[in-house]
């Protein structure tokens, strides 16, 4: 498997006095896509009373691997990289987050891109063992409508016309050459980070490990 959904659990961590964080959305419908992945739909297969003591309820669902909050493994853009299955259960349990809030500038520029000066602000990052870096956008707050969330011109089979924040490739570079380590992964509260470059050596395996939907405890209840 290439996926995993639902992904929590992740904690934030300066000496272990620690903060649990919700990441997940409930799954509808209605929900934010990326326009050439398949949508969330979701159908009640059956949920009836048989006879007066016996209840069975069960459902299907269809749905891309990149829906809602979600995990992409690094095989998503590298064929020779982990798949899901393959990822070491020790970087995806119980691993520090560092949340960066870039939040002010995405306000002021709904294509802004983080910036290594952005990444300087939060240095010296002091967490020894894995983490994870969440960027957050505040694109949260679009969540449950498309049009704001992947952009107003965007098209169903297409990427062109996206717009959201992301993450600059030089950024990307910089946080591998730093923390190879020890970064296990990065998220992010848009469709996707963005990286656009052509995947050629081990960056991907550490930069495209979680994007996720929400960095809000309050995700489900978007503003
Ligand atoms: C969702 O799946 C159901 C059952 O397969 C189907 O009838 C319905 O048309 C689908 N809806 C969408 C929006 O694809
Ligand atoms: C109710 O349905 C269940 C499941 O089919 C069956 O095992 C059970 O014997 C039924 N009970 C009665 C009272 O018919
Ligand atoms: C990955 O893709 C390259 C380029 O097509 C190919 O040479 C290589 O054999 C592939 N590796 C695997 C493990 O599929
Ligand atoms: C918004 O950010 C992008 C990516 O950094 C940049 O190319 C663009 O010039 C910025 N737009 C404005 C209006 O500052
Ligand atoms: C969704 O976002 C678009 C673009 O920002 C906006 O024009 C529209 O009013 C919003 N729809 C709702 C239901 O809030
Ligand atoms: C997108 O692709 C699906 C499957 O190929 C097709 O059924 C659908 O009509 C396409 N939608 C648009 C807007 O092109
Ligand atoms: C990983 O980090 C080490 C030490 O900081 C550095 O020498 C090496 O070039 C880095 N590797 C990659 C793939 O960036
Ligand atoms: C999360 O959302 C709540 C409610 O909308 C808001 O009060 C809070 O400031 C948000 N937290 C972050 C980290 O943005």
């Amino acid at each position: 498997m290439n996926y995993l959904l639902g992904v929590v659990g992740f904690f934030l961590s300066s000496h272990c006095s620690c903060l649990y964080i919700d990441l997940t959305y409930s799954l509808s419908n209605s929900n934010s896509y990326f326009p050439t992945e398949t949508r969330f739909n979701f159908t009640e297969t059956t949920a009836l009373w048989t006879n007066d003591s016996y209840f069975y309820s069960s459902n299907t669902f269809k749905t891309s691997e990149h829906m809602g909050t979600h995990l992409d493994a690094p095989y998503h853009f590298s064929n020779v990289s982990w798949k899901t299955d393959q990822i070491p259960i020790e970087r995806l349990m119980s691993i520090a987050s560092l949340i960066i809030d870039v939040s002010i500038q995405c306000k002021q520029n709904k294509s802004y891109e983080v910036t290594i000066d952005d990444i300087k602000k939060y240095e010296p990052i002091n967490l020894k063992k894995y983490f994870v870096i969440l960027f957050y956008t505040g694109w949260t707050r679009y969540w449950s409508n498309q049009t704001a969330y992947a952009g107003p011109s965007y098209k169903d089979n297409s990427s062109n016309g996206l717009e959201f924040p992301g993450v600059k490739d030089e950024t990307a570079d910089y946080l591998v050459n730093k923390y190879n380590q020890t970064l296990v992964g990065v998220g992010i509260d848009t469709l996707s980070n963005r990286c656009t470059r052509i995947p050629d050596d081990e960056y991907w395996t550490l930069l495209t490990v979680v994007t996720l939907a929400s960095t809000n405890s309050s995700a489900n209840n978007p503003e």
